[in-house]
């Protein structure tokens, strides 16, 4: 999948869900679902990023479909000694063409900084993986009147040298906004993205043409008005991707 286009991008992240036969069928469902109403196909790319061990029979079911197939994260480096990790190059064989980096979830949970999250991003890119690079303010931290500088910083320090309009995305989670079923204003996503975008554009040259996601308790109902904001290109959707109905949804309702 090309980066460099403004349809919209309808990404799932399906974080640690499902069973395997749950992720099995929730694909089958996606792919039926999406066959049914191809007009969506003229609104939305999809990507769904299902957990590791996950992605090989998923794989196969999204094989030649509409929907791409992309990974939660990935490994900082390319092979050795790193138990637990997943190489770009493995999640490449399995078919994967993009790959989170940077979730709030893992920067928090597992005390990944942007400087991991450059690191990683840059495996993804030497491999020819997309990077959706993930950023976003804690509630306190907007609170406390600092969203911005935090965002600014997060994509200063983890968007690699290597980055270029074709293989990265950004995505915009508020940390307060995920799973929460609290959506940022309107009022707050334009201004953030705006404000993302024209760091594209001013300091790395990239402005425009590189998709600014919006993340953070998206679903069916919401998603009109989320994507008349200028600058959001897409979504990254955790609770609303794990049905087929909500998450086509999404895309149907814009
Ligand atoms: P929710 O859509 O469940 O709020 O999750 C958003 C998210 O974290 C996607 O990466």
């Amino acid at each position: 999948m090309s980066t460099n286009t403004k349809k919209l991008l309808v990404a799932g992240n399906w974080k640690m869900n499902n069973s395997l036969d749950e992720a099995v069928s929730l694909i089958q469902n996606i792919n039926s679902t999406i066959d049914s109403n191809p007009d969506v196909l003229q609104k939305a790319d999809f990507l769904i990023c299902p957990s590791y061990v996950h992605l090989a029979p998923v794989a196969q079911i999204v094989d030649g479909g509409s929907v791409t197939l992309g990974a939660q994260d990935c490994s900082f480096d390319d092979n050795g000694a790193h138990t637990g990790d997943v190489s770009v190059q493995m999640l490449k064989d399995l078919g994967c063409e993009m790959v989170i980096v940077g979730h709030s979830e893992r920067r928090h949970n597992c005390g990944e900084g942007s400087d991991v999250v450059a690191q990683k991003a840059m495996k993804a890119h030497k491999d020819g993986l997309i990077a959706i690079i993930c950023v976003g303010e804690t509630l306190e931290q907007r609170e406390s009147g600092n969203a911005f500088s935090v965002v600014l910083e997060q994509l200063e320090v983890s968007i690699p040298k290597s980055a270029t309009v074709e293989n990265m995305v950004i995505a915009y989670e508020p940390v307060w906004a995920i799973g929460t079923g609290k959506v940022a204003s309107s009022e707050d996503v334009k201004v953030m993205h705006e404000t993302i975008a024209h760091y594209l554009k001013e300091k790395l040259d990239m402005g425009g043409a590189i998709r600014i996601l919006y993340g953070g308790s998206v679903k069916p109902e919401n998603a009109n008005d989320l994507s008349c904001i200028e600058h959001v290109d897409g979504f990254l959707i955790g609770g609303a991707s794990l049905k087929a109905d909500s998450f086509v949804g999404i895309a149907q309702n814009i």
